[in-house]
């Protein structure tokens, strides 16, 4: 179950003829990979990623979806909408939903459930503010994080789940989290979903981590033992640097 991905999450970037650019540079890559590959456009760009990479083994991923099925829910997106268009991932939690959108453990509970229900794979993204890191409440918010919008899960489910810890001060800052910082926190998701689950399950799991994820620093970031890979923002933009940050397994 657990294995190595890196993904990259392009945000609010790249209109179509961009996203075609993009996605024909990554292509033409031929370097080896260790790790699974993961791209996620906009909304309006998944269909035209999804037949670009057709017969490629890089994966498509949306970046958000809606928690209800169907119905009245102007401007919002359905998990049966995305598995339409040939995606079956989804970024879900992330710190900029968090904070931009109003998104609480709550609703992301309900998030995950509906991504489940429908056997997508969830990419759970979560990871505590600067204030929090400053102070010293980063595992207990991490954790509580968890346990609102995961712990719900049976042990089954969790197979469709990938965790992404990210540290809301490092993400789009240049300031990376140490290695030694991230394989911390990832020791101790580990030991959290140990205690709330099983050692088996806990080592099962896959945790990305992001935050200012560089060509630069993703060797040594990945070379920690519990850091199975990474949720790319800026340097996902560039096929030379996100292709890099790939082969830094
Ligand atoms: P950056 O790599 O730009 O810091 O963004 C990380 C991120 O938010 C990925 O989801």
């Amino acid at each position: 179950m657990r294995k190595n991905i890196v993904a990259g999450n392009w945000k609010m970037n790249n209109d179509l003829s961009q996203t075609e650019s993009l996605l024909n540079d990554l292509k033409k890559e031929t370097n080896r990979r260790n790790a699974e590959v993961i791209v996620a456009p906009t909304f309006v760009n998944l269909y035209p990623a999804f037949q670009n990479l057709k017969g490629t083994a890089i994966t498509v991923a949306a970046q958000n979806m809606h928690q209800n099925d169907n119905g009245a829910y102007t401007g919002e997106i359905s998990a049966s909408m995305l598995k339409s268009v040939g995606v079956t991932t989804v970024i879900l939690g992330h710190s900029e939903r968090r904070a931009y959108f109003k998104e609480d453990d709550e609703l992301l509970a309900q998030k995950v459930n509906t991504a489940l229900e429908n056997d997508m794979r969830v990419i759970f993204c979560f990871g505590e503010e600067l204030a929090e890191r400053k102070n010293g409440t980063q595992e207990s918010v991490v954790e509580s994080q968890l346990k609102n919008a995961l712990f719900h899960l049976n042990e089954h489910q969790w197979k469709n789940i990938v965790l992404a810890y990210e540290p809301v001060w490092a993400i789009g800052t240049g300031e990376t989290a140490s290695p030694e910082q991230a394989q911390d926190m990832h020791a101790f998701i580990r030991k959290v979903v140990s205690d709330q689950y099983s050692k088996t399950l806990a080592e099962a799991v896959t945790i990305l981590y992001g935050g200012s994820v560089k060509p630069a620093n993703a060797k040594e970031i990945f070379s920690k033992p519990d850091v199975d890979g990474g949720l790319i923002g800026g340097a996902s933009l560039k096929a030379q640097d996100f292709f890099e940050i790939v082969n830094a397994f």
